[in-house]
């Protein structure tokens, strides 16, 4: 028999435990060391385990036949170059690559020159630009989004149709220097209208394979009220997108991003996300992400059948070509995130006692995110601090069971949204 593989595995949250629970169950793989995790993944087999330490010393020690990246943060910083100029086979994207998601103007300029649908925006170098791209800008009629250019853990967006909230934004990203989000540029957006929708691709350089599409909750509250959040939860449907925006999709979105990446000697590895505005036929990209979405990960891998690790092995060793788009449960799933009392505020409250009485089935599974260990119990430590995903065959089926199963967990002051899946 063949050496099982040793797989590496970056990042700490639920999308990271949904990552390790689905290659775990691949009978290709001998052990899944995630670094750093966190102690609501590792399993009594011993098949999944966290690490401490460094991920380029990690990689020399365990001399890893797979790994994979699962935030954006240390593929923007070139951990995915480091470690394949090291020699070993990364799952993610370059650094060059990652420019896709780490610079909202290169990604901005890339869909224009490409001729990738998106919203119209105007770049502004620098504050005074900005003030003056605003003081034109029909902001009470149309709207308004300002992005911040560079990396901001979804904070650096603000849409309004306010211009005094538009010109605090502005203030707030390029002069208030305390502001969590600092930027020297900044682009100006149209709003656009429609269903969102996150769309995946597992991408080799040159080819990809579609890998699914899941819609996420963003805001904090039901009737998506409330500040923005990383998101409340995620759903699948069966129907939608149609089939043509998917055929739309791969060809216009897809194709087109990996031709034009390659054209910049950037060709793009890894999961490649696009964030979609669908209204009628018209399909617009809002922004592309370089990782699986999170939540949007923990609704989506429950519901692949097939084995990952195959396609993941040949998406980072650069060809696809032998490897089937992966199949997906002819159900529909639901992911609830419960988050800690005062998230997305700064000000919440955490180290409380996660009380858990376990009633998986093989429908269900509890995905653990913001969470540490406190004398042997799980105690929450961060905004989103676990999920629970459940399939179905209806949505509202998968709702049910997601909530039932969400009645058997609880910790003081846990909030989560009660309309996950409703459309
Ligand atoms: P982003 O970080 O670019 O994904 O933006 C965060 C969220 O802001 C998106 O998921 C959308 O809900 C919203 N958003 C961003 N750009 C636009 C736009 N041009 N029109 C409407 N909504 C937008
Ligand atoms: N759920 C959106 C994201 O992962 O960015």
């Amino acid at each position: 028999m063949t050496k099982r593989m040793t797989v590496l595995l970056l990042g700490s949250g639920g999308r990271e435990h949904a990552l390790a629970w689905k290659m775990a169950q691949s009978p290709l793989v001998e052990k899944i060391h995630v670094l750093p995790g966190n102690p609501g993944m590792p399993t009594k087999d011993g098949r999944i385990v966290c690490i401490e330490g460094e991920i380029d010393a990690a990689a020399r020690e365990l001399k890893p036949d797979l790994t994979v990246i699962g935030p954006e943060k240390p593929m923007a910083e070139g951990v995915t170059d480091r470690l394949e100029a090291a020699g070993f086979t990364v799952l993610g994207a370059s650094k060059d690559a990652a420019r896709l998601e780490s610079s909202k103007i290169f990604s901005k300029e890339f869909m224009g020159e490409e001729g990738i649908p998106t919203a119209r925006a105007v770049r502004c170098d620098g504050y005074a630009a900005a003030v003056a791209a605003l003081a034109t800008w029909d902001v009470e009629g149309k709207g308004v989004v300002i992005k911040a250019d560079g990396l901001a853990a979804g904070k650096g967006v603000i849409v309004t149709s306010n211009r005094a909230e538009a010109g605090q934004a502005l203030h707030d990203f390029m002069v208030d220097g305390a502001h969590p989000v600092k930027a020297e540029r900044v682009l100006l957006e149209e709003t656009l209208h429609g269903r969102e929708v996150s769309a995946f691709a597992l991408c080799d350089g040159e080819r990809f394979i579609p890998f699914g599409y899941i819609c996420d909750h963003k805001r904090a509250f039901d009737g998506d009220k409330g500040p923005t959040t990383g998101g409340m939860g995620a759903f699948s449907s069966k129907d939608w997108p149609s089939e043509a925006a998917r055929a739309f999709i791969n060809e216009h979105i897809f194709a087109a991003t990996l031709r034009g990446m390659q054209k910049r000697g950037a060709p793009f590895k890894g999961v490649l996300f696009a964030g979609l505005m669908i209204d009628g036929d018209d399909v617009k990209v809002i922004e592309f992400n370089v990782r699986l979405g999170d939540p949007e990960a923990q609704a989506l891998l429950p519901l692949i059948e097939s084995d990952i690790v195959p396609p993941f092995l040949a998406a980072a060793r650069g060809d696809l070509s032998a490897c089937a788009a992966p199949k997906i449960a002819g159900e529909t799933a639901v992911h609830v995130v419960m988050a800690s009392a005062g998230y997305p505020s700064p000000d919440m409250k955490l180290g409380e006692k996660i009380a858990l009485a376990p009633v998986m089935n093989d429908t269900a599974q509890v995905f653990f995110a913001g969470v540490k260990d406190k004398d042997g119990a799980l105690v929450s430590s961060g905004g989103r601090v676990l999920g629970v995903t459940a399939r179905g065959a209806t949505l509202a089926a998968a709702r049910q069971q997601a909530y039932a199963l969400l009645e058997n967990i609880s910790f003081s002051g846990a909030h989560w949204r009660r309309d996950i899946g409703r459309q």
